[in-house]
């Protein structure tokens, strides 16, 4: 599921955002990568543990434990402290796959089942920094305007375009999420969409009633906690 998430932060939270991490000291994005990853990263990241991002990533944080639609869509067990990355001049990261495991905060583990990218420039503020995901339909081109997020499953590859002019400014997160399975939770989302419009439309009646149960049922037979 390959699925684009409109309005997570309102234009004041990303002007907010982007005026602290405009004056951030960054450092080379291959801090955080293993040894394929480092061969191919080109950007900058706002340094993982640093006090500038570990207060931002809590206000997106909190924008998406109010998110209807990324909640339905990721099933979040845990999620890791956003983190922040920037591409100028050119930059760019090539093909690659998210590392399966990272560590929270305390140091437990958890596994990326959902990956994430939370746009912080407009596209019009940058020529290239498209990020291409392939998955089982062919490779598909992301840049969205900024406060809107894209949601992916991290089984995929994928990169990013170089940086031709501009600078492209993002967020980016993992989640674990209570279902392993994207197939699984592509399947729940549309249920629940469905279910949601349906409700609309017609009003409570007893075909809902046994829809939500079957959703919930479904939900208790593929999660793990
Ligand atoms: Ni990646």
């Amino acid at each position: 599921m390959l699925l684009h998430i409109p309005d997570v932060l309102t234009r004041a939270q990303v002007v907010q955002i982007r005026q602290r991490l405009d004056q951030a000291d960054w450092v080379d994005g291959r801090a955080t990568v293993g040894a394929q990853g480092a061969q191919v990263k080109h950007n900058r990241q706002l340094p993982e543990h640093s006090p500038v991002s570990q207060e931002l990533g809590q206000l997106i944080l909190d924008a998406l434990a109010g998110n209807a639609l990324f909640f339905a869509a990721a099933l979040p067990l845990h999620t890791i402290p956003p983190l922040f990355n920037s591409y100028t001049g050119g930059e760019h990261y090539g093909a690659h796959i998210d590392g399966a495991i990272r560590s929270l905060p305390g140091g437990r583990r958890m596994r990326t089942d959902v990956s994430c990218t939370l746009f912080l420039s407009d596209p019009e503020d940058y020529e290239g920094g498209e990020l291409i995901v392939t998955d089982t339909y062919g490779a598909h081109e992301v840049k969205l305007p900024a406060g809107d997020l894209i949601l992916y499953p991290s089984t995929s590859i994928h990169h990013v375009e170089q940086v031709t002019s501009g600078t492209r400014v993002c967020s980016f997160f993992w989640t674990q999420s209570m279902v392993r399975d994207d197939w699984q939770r592509s399947l729940l989302l549309e249920l629940d969409q469905n279910i949601q419009s349906l409700r609309a439309r017609v009003g409570d009646c007893p075909e809902l009633v046994g829809l939500t149960g079957h959703y919930h049922n479904l939900l208790r037979q593929w999660s793990e906690l």
